[in-house]
């Protein structure tokens, strides 16, 4: 396949960025065209997107698609679906996409519906909080054994059971586990050891602290409260661990929210709304696989990524929840998109020499707006900012979130409009200083504007419309990842740091420093207890 940076596409859309890229505003834009809002928004299942406030046009949208078909897109993307080894470094196909499709429908159906049935039975049996006894279920897991699950869980609040609260304990610096473990009483707590590999340092450490917790304070029966979600079997069993459901090495860990490792929300919102998480994945999985290009919103986004990335330059991308249950959907984003294609090298181990994943950061709204916002609207770098709406609260106070919606807009409004000299010297601003000049105050009260951002809108956050959301971006990134030509589905990147903390690790016991830089030799020093 040619590399992207090769192609027919790539040099046309480069003169047509000089030509009209760069330049582009929006407010001209609109003004120009009052048909922009319909011609650049997209209705995708479950999510509608306005596209229309960055800084592309139609034409723009054309070179694109035809930059994804010369890339090989839609062929790489059949050949995901299809459990081809897309990820060759591992020699593994990739295929979260079986975990949501219906039985039948997908490779390695069988045991993607029976290890299904048996997490959600459990998941129920737990929920029977008078048989089971369980009120609190700790998720102790790292990455993708514990973003998903502690993304979904606030968001799906509305749908979750009462009386079982879930915890979730990733990091490794004990200040995580222990104000979890000092609010929990052993007879009412299940523990799920969350981990791909069952080797991770962090998840592994803390297990066994909350073993022994559970024995200090005189728990009973440790097979009976600890259960595990792994593809390694039988190191569970070596940690004591009877009850265990499997996934397999095809599912990644940032990719595995729906296999077993969705445990914990399963217990949370119960069987009928995991299986609606999973149907909203679906939908969005077939509407990526058969819409056309022109029609296919995650391949759009992920096509407007590679224009920002490579074209505009820019190099990170806000993320915005209007939602206070999406609040820790800017961390699930980064470990998918930055873990996916934070890479350097093409297929074949190339050094590349165009940028890949953008930083990937928020907050939520209206939070975001009174810490960092800022920077958005005034500070010497442009950053698309990303706003997801929801447009029916799951509370009863209409007031509220009428204003969260109007920030939500008003923040892309303002992002868009600016404010220019003139305008701001028209404003009375009570709190600026008398003894500024007219003109230097109006210059700090400048706004540029024509800074670009996407709004994503569901009509409610439901586990069906969180499937959908959560697969959107999935194969985004999928799409920005063909179109660079790198493997999104491995992550040497992490293995170093590892490696030298396993070689670290003893000499905290000794006063050995030798073979290490001075930095790190004294910092050592410092920190020995
Ligand atoms: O950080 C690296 C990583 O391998 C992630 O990809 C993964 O989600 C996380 O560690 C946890 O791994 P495991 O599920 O094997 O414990």
């Amino acid at each position: 396949m040619t590399r992207c940076d090769q192609t027919v596409a790539w040099r046309a859309l480069q003169g047509h960025y000089e030509a009209h890229g760069r330049e582009l505003d929006l407010r001209d834009a609109f003004t120009r065209d009052p048909g922009r809002f319909a011609a650049l928004s997209l209705q995708a299942p479950e999510v509608f997107a306005d596209l229309s406030k960055n800084r592309w046009d139609l034409f723009t949208r054309k070179l694109l698609i035809e930059l994804a078909h010369e890339c090989g897109v839609p062929a790489r993307r059949d050949a995901m679906f299809a459990g081809e080894p897309i990820n060759i470094t591992e020699g593994r196909a990739v295929l979260h996409t079986a975990l949501r499709a219906p039985r039948g429908a997908a490779p390695h159906s069988d045991e993607v519906h029976a290890v299904l049935d048996a997490m959600l039975g459990f998941a129920e049996r737990m929920r029977d909080t008078a048989r089971s006894g369980v009120r609190d279920v700790v998720n102790i897991g790292i990455g993708g054994s514990d973003l998903g699950p502690q993304m979904a869980v606030p968001a799906l609040d509305a749908f979750a059971a009462r009386d079982i609260a879930c915890h979730f304990v990733s990091n490794v610096d004990g200040h995580d586990i222990t104000p979890v473990l000092r609010r929990l009483k052993p007879e009412s707590t299940l523990f799920v050891v969350a981990s791909k590999t069952f080797t991770t340092q962090e998840t592994m450490a803390n297990a066994e602290v909350a073993r022994q917790w559970f024995v200090d304070q005189g728990g009973r029966d440790v097979a009976r409260h600890f259960v595990a979600v792994t593809t390694n079997l039988e190191a569970a069993a070596a940690f004591g661990i009877s009850t265990t459901f499997g996934f397999w090495d095809w599912v990644g860990g940032r990719y595995s929210m729906w296999s077993a490792i969705g445990l914990p929300i399963a217990i949370a919102i119960g069987e009928a709304n995991f299986r609606a998480l999973l149907a909203g994945a679906h939908v969005m999985d077939r509407h990526f696989a058969e819409a056309p290009l022109e029609s296919n919103l995650p391949a759009q986004l992920g096509l407007l990524d590679v224009w920002y990335r490579n074209f505009h330059r820019f190099t990170s991308r806000s993320v915005a929840p209007y939602h206070q249950g999406l609040r820790r959907l800017p961390a699930y984003l980064q470990q998918l998109e930055m873990e996916s294609n934070g890479k350097g090298v093409d297929l074949d181990g190339h050094s590349l020499p165009y940028g890949t994943s953008p930083v990937v950061w928020g907050e939520p709204g209206t939070n975001g707006q009174h810490a960092f916002f800022q920077m958005l609207h005034q500070g010497t770098d442009v950053i698309p900012v990303e706003f997801v709406a929801v447009r029916g609260p799951a509370h009863p106070h209409a007031g509220l979130h009428r204003k969260a919606l109007a920030n939500c807009l008003a923040q892309s409004q303002a992002l868009m409009l600016g404010k220019t000299a003139l305008q701001a010297r028209g404003d009375k601003v009570p709190s600026a200083s008398a003894a500024l000049a007219a003109d230097t105050l109006a210059r700090h009260r400048t706004f540029a504007g024509n800074r670009p951002s996407t709004t994503l809108v569901l009509d409610a956050l439901t586990p069906r419309s969180l499937g959908a959301l959560i697969a959107l971006y999935e194969h985004r990134v999928f799409t920005s990842g063909a179109v660079w030509g790198i493997n999104s589905f491995d992550q040497w990147g992490v293995e170093l740091g590892k490696a030298l903390c396993n070689e670290l690790l003893p000499r905290f016991d000794s006063v050995e420093t030798r073979g290490l830089d001075a930095s790190t030799a004294g910092l050592l020093s410092r920190l020995r207890g």
